[in-house]
């Protein structure tokens, strides 16, 4: 069965699994928000930045331009192949590092590579359209492949893992819980009978039976009503929650007084999560509101500089429709940490 073109074009919603956005000529991953996440954390010459999500290094070069000459950008990625063309795009360059890991490492990653304290800290969350768009890698419904979806290949359960040993109710419960699915004990029961006749393990497997088990009157009308359930079984392979709660908690821990952290997201899963990690980190008591004395040691670290998160404007949804999910925050390390 064909996708209706309706739906793969609009898979940038808020509630895609694949919020990577491809370059407009087809090469590499044009990052989303450059300019106001370029222009909120005022890199200066001489700043070491720190680059939590390389993915084709959009984010790298437009740090290392302005952290140049005498700074720095320490850039991560779980992804081998997108550290190995990011260091032969970049290896000349002695003012860029690429190391392969998790970001929920970041600390020790970067004090690995000699480095005590960051000026900047950039997460810009998700899969690249380089991974999204390699069949192999198992993220995209849109082609056939085999169901992998693991960020770092090398390593880790694959989502035909996921699908062909989790039980009805833990299948639910993730595809409800990460993916929003209305439709998710339906989707858990009919991946159970079926894998009981033959193993799925193909994405194409996946979003047919997806499509048979949602009326087609339930059919979401921008996305395709495989999508929750593909961004569900990614987030739980590449266990992306914890390691953007693990990763923002080291950044807010690597910043330098006066540093600045940016956090684009693409799901309202990953915006919470950050919105709140912010929040109680701008705190200065997080005791219960009905308590009347504060009781906790907890003191502000961070100050928010998008009280209101940015997302894009009008001249970017009009350039690239797909980018209208993304939401960017950023905060300030206060200068007394405690
Ligand atoms: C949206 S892309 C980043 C695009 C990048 N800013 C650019 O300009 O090309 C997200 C990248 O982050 C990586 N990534 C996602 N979660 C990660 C994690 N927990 N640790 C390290 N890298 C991660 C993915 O492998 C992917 O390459």
């Amino acid at each position: 069965m064909t996708i209706p073109l309706s739906l793969v074009a609009d898979m940038g919603t808020l509630d895609d699994a694949t919020p990577g956005v491809p370059s407009p000529d087809g090469a590499g991953h044009r990052p989303v928000l450059l300019t106001p996440l370029i222009e909120s954390l005022q890199p200066r010459p001489g700043q070491i930045a720190v680059d939590a999500t390389f993915g084709t290094g959009g984010v790298t070069a437009a740090l290392l331009e302005r952290v140049s000459p005498g700074g720095r950008v320490i850039a991560i990625d779980r992804d081998q192949s997108a550290v190995d063309a990011g260091r032969a795009r970049f290896g000349a360059d002695g003012a860029v590092e690429i190391a392969q890991g998790d970001f929920a490492d970041l600390e020790a990653i970067v004090h690995a590579l000699g480095v005590t304290a960051a000026d900047l800290v950039v997460f810009d969350l998700g899969i690249s359209s380089v991974q999204l768009d390699d069949p192999a890698r198992g993220f995209s419904f849109r082609f056939d492949g085999p169901l992998d979806m693991r960020m770092d290949p090398r390593s880790g359960t694959t989502a035909a893992h996921l699908v062909d040993s989790l039980t009805a109710d833990e299948l639910t419960s993730l595809i409800r819980d990460y993916g929003d699915e209305r439709f998710a004990r339906s989707i858990a029961s009919r991946i159970v009978r079926a894998r009981e006749r033959s193993p799925i393990t193909t994405t194409t497997q996946l979003r047919e039976l997806v499509e048979q088990v949602v009326p087609r009157r339930f059919w979401p009308k921008r996305i395709h009503p495989a999508t929750r359930t593909f961004q569900a079984l990614r987030i739980a392979v590449n266990h992306e929650l914890e390691s953007l709660e693990r990763g923002l908690q080291a950044a807010i821990s690597i910043l330098r007084p006066g540093g600045r952290l940016g956090v684009i997201s693409f799901h309202s899963l990953e915006d919470t999560l950050v919105k709140n990690a912010l929040h109680v980190a701008a705190q200065n008591c997080v005791c219960p509101p009905q308590q009347p004395h504060c009781t906790c040691v907890h003191r502000a670290t961070l100050f928010l500089l998008t009280r209101k998160v940015i997302r894009p404007d009008s001249a970017e949804l009009a350039t690239n429709p797909r980018s209208r999910s993304a939401r960017l925050r950023v905060a300030e390390k206060l200068a007394t940490d405690g």
